[in-house]
């Protein structure tokens, strides 16, 4: 949540910052701005979005100075305007801050700092930072940022200057994400690698309160003793245009077309010889055995991955297996036994509630796996084992390959478990290893629906609520399509339990409701036609989702989409792809802006 950059080199800041910006705005949208030094420290912010920054900055005749720091705004204290805009400065102009996360005592603090006739301008807590800055300010920056850090308490990413320093950014993180980009005469501090990719694949990772000396030749981090640390330098794998929609109108669309590609990068290097390797997961086939029971931990679509893996790995493995939304986790006093595992799912690596969550396991002395898509982030870095989901980077706030890939190690892990504790034998791991490596092939097939569900989402764009209904692992799925709806179309939509309905729902289906059937589990295929034939009774539109050659179900439901004849623990894979283009189609028709939905953010590094 939230992004923010900073640049110091030889070159004009203020583009720099801006496209690094815009390449962060995934992280939140609602305000922006850049602070320049140049004669003096320039600051320029707007309520709205990158473009609208970029406008005012142009109108400005441009922001001249080579030193600059930069943040995109999701607003958490005090609402997006131009006041509350980042970057903010100490009252009498000195100090100038950028920050990511959440002061949790600026309450008192500000009201301290009142007392020794500080006089605030914004609501926010960031405003905070840069007054008590100030305030402790003795000439030496480093020695200033160690007094603040001691007094702060909460989450942040931030970057600071100083009209007094014109040539040094220093910056710190704890609990919020930052990198260094490493460059020739030139660095830079971001939130995600994007920011910077146009200019460095080199970049430092920073763990939690590690100060960072930013100037033109030189990286310095030092302890909280002022001890200078080695880093190691890592690199980027992957390309900018990875990062760039490529031709397409939306991130989203662009990366619902990559799953083929994002399945098949995670299952393949995994498989070799009818078995599966876990890469360096280090289980010991006694390990697996004795396994007592999996807590699965997540937020968002993460979450809805987990369920699909409660399904997968209690069937494979006959492992029980809980999950739980990080949020709920990490305040409920979670009963953990030795015997016990985490498995910590997250896109970005970077969840506030997950980190936390996996924080609490840790502190139980439970070990972590966890499956994460971000390469270095702070989930990977803290857990014990890592899986890392090969999607690449995913920049549409509605996750789709980053949820399709956490599935499918779902299956890997269900799979490898099953197969160690006998439950599954040799013969049939391999058959079901031939049904993945179709996987790939057959979401392609369904992309090639895009038309016919383009014309699905036309007819339907004007539903006021959607319910999607499912059984067994379709349950699963549904609250991952009922999630993409929603976010991004803003219709109401929920999903249920089919046999549920019965229980409420069913009273709230009336002429034209859409109800979205997906009914691609074999022994439960017969009770969802009965269900379909409920809903229908009460006038409901019917869009059923089934196995290629289940064509009873054409004969209740107004309209079928076919997927492919896969086990019934791999259709999660599937009847995703034609829930996100209808989600996609839905939201285009109702004129939404997709990549950014009204309110969100991708990566959620606040509670
Ligand atoms: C946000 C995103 C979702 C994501 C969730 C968890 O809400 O919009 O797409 O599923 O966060 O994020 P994580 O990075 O931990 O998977």
């Amino acid at each position: 949540m939230c992004g923010i950059v900073g640049y110091i080199g030889g070159n004009e800041a203020a583009p720099i910052l801006i496209k690094g910006l815009k390449k962060l705005e995934y992280r939140g949208y609602d305000s922006a701005g850049i602070a320049v030094y140049g004669d003096s420290i320039n600051v320029v912010k707007t309520k709205g979005r990158l473009a609208d920054l970029d406008e005012k900055v142009q109108s400005l005749g441009g922001v001249k100075g080579t030193m600059g720091i930069g943040h995109t705004r999701w607003a958490t204290h005090g609402a997006p305007s131009d006041v509350n805009s980042h970057p903010h400065t100490s009252m009498n102009g000195r100090i100038t801050v950028v920050h990511n996360g959440i002061i949790e005592n600026y309450i008192q603090l500000k009201a301290e700092l009142e007392k020794n006739g500080y006089v605030f301008a914004s609501e926010t807590d960031t405003e905070v930072v840069a007054q008590l800055f100030d305030y402790y300010y003795n000439g030496d920056m480093v020695d200033t940022l160690i007094k603040v850090i001691e007094r702060i308490r909460g989450s942040y990413a931030l970057a600071v200057m100083c009209t007094e320093k014109t040539d040094e950014i220093v910056a710190v993180r704890k609990d919020s994400p930052m990198l260094i980009g490493l460059g020739e005469g030139e660095n830079y501090i971001a939130s995600d690698i994007p920011a910077v990719l146009e200019y460095t694949k080199n970049y430092y990772l920073l763990n939690d309160n590690e100060i960072v000396v930013l100037k033109k030749d030189s990286v310095k981090i030092l302890d909280m003793n002022k001890n200078e640390i080695k880093k190691d330098v890592y690199n980027v794998t992957w390309d900018i245009s990875a990062a760039e929609k490529g031709g397409y109108d939306y991130f989203m669309l662009k990366e619902i077309m990559e799953q083929p590609k994002a399945i098949k990068d995670t299952i393949h290097p995994r498989i070799a010889d009818g078995t599966i390797k876990l890469d360096d997961v280090k289980y010991t086939d006694e390990d697996i055995k004795n396994i007592n029971r999996i807590h699965i931990i997540a937020c968002g679509s993460a979450y809805h991955a987990g369920i699909v893996g409660k399904y997968v790995i209690e069937d494979f493995a006959r492992i029980p297996v809980e999950v739980d939304l990080a949020s709920e986790f990490r305040y409920r006093n979670p009963i953990l036994n030795k015997n016990d595992v985490c498995i910590i799912i997250s896109q970005s690596g970077e969840t506030a509630d997950t980190l936390a969550a996996l924080r609490e396991a840790k502190r139980q002395g439970i070990r972590i796996l966890s499956i994460v898509n971000v390469v270095g982030s702070s989930i990977a870095r803290e857990s014990d084992d890592v899986l890392y989901t090969w999607a690449g980077p995913e920049i549409a706030v509605a996750t789709t390959k980053g949820y399709s890939t956490q599935v499918a190690l779902m299956y890997l892990i269900g799979l490898k478990f099953g197969q160690v504790r006998g439950y599954i034998s040799d013969e049939r791991v391999s058959e079901l290893i031939g049904e993945l490596d179709k996987l790939p092939e057959y979401i392609e097939k369904l992309i090639d629906l895009e038309k016919d569900i383009k014309v699905m989402a036309k007819e339907h764009h004007n539903s006021n609520d959607v319910f999607i209904i499912g059984r067994g692992i379709d349950y699963a799925a549904s609250l991952e399509g009922s999630l993409k709806l929603k976010e991004i179309s803003y219709i109401h939509s929920e999903a249920y339990a089919a046999g549920e309905l019965k229980h409420g729902t069913i009273s709230l289906i009336e002429d034209g409701t859409l109800v979205v059937a997906v009914a691609t589990q074999d022994n439960l295929y017969e009770k969802l036609v009965s269900n379909v034939k409920e809903v229908k009774a009460r006038g409901a539109y019917v869009i059923a989702i089934a196995k290629e050659g289940n064509t009873e179900i054409g004969e209740v439901a107004d309209k079928v989409i076919y997927i492919p004849h896969v086990d019934d623990k791999f259709t999660a894979s599937l009847n995703a792809i034609p829930m996100q283009l209808f989600a996609y189609y839905v939201a285009i028709e109702r004129g939404c802006d997709v990549d950014k939905p009204r309110n969100l953010a991708k990566s959620v590094t606040v509670e």
